[in-house]
Formats: C-alpha cells, structure tokens, sequence
C-alpha cells in the first residue's frame, strides 16, 4: 500500500504544501490551492477532546471529499488517548495526522496544548507512539513544531521524534514568542543534518521563488505557506499576485460548497489586498451577502463568473461510529474499574 504524502517527501522535488490555517485551510480553500500546484493539504487544528466525544464538533470542524488528498488533519492534543481515538476516526478520510506542538495562544499553553508540549518531549512520543500502534503503514503521524531558544533542545526534541516512529516534521523557524522576526534559517539547516525523517521548513514564504529558496538553502524536502497562500492560493504555480480566475473560482466553489459568508469574505479580502484600491476596498467591507459580492466583482474587476468552468466532487459522508463505540466501551469499562475499586476501598462511604 502507498501512501501520497511519504511518496511525495521522497520523490526528491519540492513538495509544496498548505498550512494548517484554523478557519481558512477547510475543504473549499483546499481545494481552490489544489488547482494551484499545491501538494499536500493541513485541516485546521481540531480540538481531539471536543472531536471525539461530540458529533457536531466534528460536522463543524472535518469535512473531506475524495479530491481532497493528500490530505493531513491537525490536531491539538494533550494525551494520547484522545490524539489516538481522534486519529482512527478520521484515518479513513485522510493520509495522515499531525500534532499541534507550535501553537503559541495563551489559551491552549494553558490547555497543555501546541507549544507548551514542546518542552514535554515524553509526552510527544507517547501521543505518537499511541497513534502509531493503533494504525498502521502507510498512514503517517507527523508533528510541527516551532524552534526552541536553545536550538540543541530542538535538536533532541526532533531526533527523539526520529526514533519515536514520526513520519516527517514540519518546523516553523521562529520560537514561540517571536511573531515577526524573521526565520531562523541557520536553526533549521542545523536540524535538517541532524536527523534523517523529511522534514517541512515553514515561515515567510510569499512567493514560488521565496520557496524555491528555502528549500535550497536548509536541504528540507518540503517548505509550507500559511499567510503567503492566504493572499494569494495561486503562489505555488507562481502567480506573484492573486490571478483573476482563481479569485473567480474561488466565488462559483464558495457558492457550490455553501461557505459561511463571514469567511468567503475573509479569504476575498486576503487574496484582493494587493489589487484593491482604498475606495474599493470601503465598499468591498459593506458587503453583505455572495450575490452583492459577485456584482461588487463583475463591475470592478470584469470577472464573468458564466465563464468560470469549476467541477467539484461531492462531500463525502464521514461515519465515525465504529470508533465513538469502542471509546465509549473504554470510558464504560474505566468507569466500572473505578466503581469497583472505591467498592473494594476503605475510602469507599455508603
Ligand atoms: C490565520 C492563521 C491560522 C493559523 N492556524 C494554525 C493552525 O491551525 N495550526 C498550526 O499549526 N499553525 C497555524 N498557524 C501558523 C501557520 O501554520 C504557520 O506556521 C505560520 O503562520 C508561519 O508561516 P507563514 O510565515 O507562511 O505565515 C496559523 C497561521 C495563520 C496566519
């Protein structure tokens, strides 16, 4: 059995792939960079805790369908129960998962979640090792992460995710604390000799050339682009701007895959920035609806939407029983062994 994602990291070209964008990188975006030269797809990071135990956590937050692949779905997990049962329901709808060690937001350090487990080396291996006990080859479980103060740490962390059984690790060249500093290019190339797993640089890259670059330089088989294809999805087939069509396509998939208004209009904001003027752009913020968005567009930009040619495949139905059935056994059977112990405590009061 072959699985895209490795087969793509050991092809020895540049894999070219979009971040995981909480909001932004859902089914319609991905599949409007897929169009562009984009290689591998993250989801959003989803919460394993809220996606394993309620249902519409998961119709919120995961939908897929057949063209969407190859296909990596990002958790935030704090235990590897939760990472692990979370990874067996969406396996069958993707390659792979990917555990948030990089998100630096007060709330999820707090959570024990993203960059707070970068310290927490052990507790990587286990989430990993749990997930990778339970499902097998060629599906992959992979970790991103930020680079630490004391690259040598970054180092260890990265080696011990080697030998833990990590498929690839994507690494976000800047610490938790930075937000705009540039990357640290020296810290990612001193990584990249020492292990030997794939390995995603990420940060800064706008541009196909900014990619090509990166590449060069730190030797990782892939690069990543979050904000860079956010404004503009077309960067990997090196496009510098947003190409009219793609903005176009993007309009007629909105309206096919019945986008949430709010974030069709977001990702319209990000990809216009560079070719909206300031008068434009007044008018363009009042918007309140796509059939208003699409007469904004056909008046100032010319598009034709009759023109733009946009197949999709249908949404597929995720059934996630199967696992929510064998997690509820286990909670069931954690809960008995607990009654049983306080029955059979002294601790135990009637
Ligand atoms: C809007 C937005 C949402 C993000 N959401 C996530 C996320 O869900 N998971 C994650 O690991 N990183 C997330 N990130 C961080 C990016 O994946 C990426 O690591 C970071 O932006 C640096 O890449 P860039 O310089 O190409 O933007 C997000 C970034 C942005 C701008």
């Amino acid at each position: 059995m072959s699985n895209q994602v490795m087969e793509l990291l050991e092809s020895n070209n540049l894999v070219k792939v979009c971040a995981p964008m909480v909001r932004y990188s859902k089914l319609p975006f991905r599949t409007l960079v897929r169009k562009y030269n984009c290689d591998i797809c993250f989801t959003p990071m989803i919460i394993a805790d809220s996606f394993v135990m309620s249902q519409s956590a998961r119709n919120n937050e995961f939908c897929t369908n057949a063209g969407d692949r190859p296909l990596i779905v990002q958790f935030a997990a704090n235990n590897p129960e939760d990472f692990s049962c979370a990874a067996e329901m969406v396996a069958p709808y993707s390659n792979g998962v990917d555990l948030n060690c990089g998100c630096p937001q007060r709330w999820a350090m707090k959570e024990g979640y993203g960059a707070h487990l970068l310290k927490k080396p052990e507790l990587i291996r286990d989430l990993v090792l749990q997930v990778r006990n339970k499902i097998p080859h060629p599906f992959t479980v992979s970790v991103k992460i930020r680079i630490l103060e004391d690259i040598r740490q970054s180092v260890e962390l990265c080696q011990q995710l080697e030998s833990a059984g990590v498929s690839f690790i994507t690494i976000h060249g800047r610490t938790p604390a930075q937000r705009h500093q540039p990357i640290n290019i020296v810290a990612l190339q001193t990584i990249r000799a020492s292990v030997q797993l794939p390995l995603i640089a990420n940060g800064d890259v706008k541009t196909l050339q900014d990619a090509e670059e990166l590449q060069k330089k730190t030797k990782c088989e892939g690069v990543m682009a979050a904000r860079g294809i956010l404004t503009n999805p077309a960067l990997f087939a090196g496009f510098c701007v947003t190409p009219l069509d793609c903005v176009a396509q993007w309009v007629v998939m909105g309206q096919k895959l019945e986008t949430n208004f709010q974030i069709f209009h977001h990702h319209l904001s990000f990809m216009l920035e560079k070719i909206m003027r300031k008068r434009e752009r007044v008018l363009f913020n009042s918007l309140k609806n796509i059939t208003d968005t699409k007469n904004f567009l056909e008046e100032y930009f010319n598009l034709d939407f009759s023109q733009t040619v946009c197949s999709l495949t249908a949404v597929e139905e995720c059934n996630y029983e199967n696992v929510t059935n064998d997690f509820r056994r286990k909670n069931v059977e954690i809960m008995d062994s607990f009654e049983d112990f306080l029955e059979n405590s002294c601790l135990y009061v009637d």
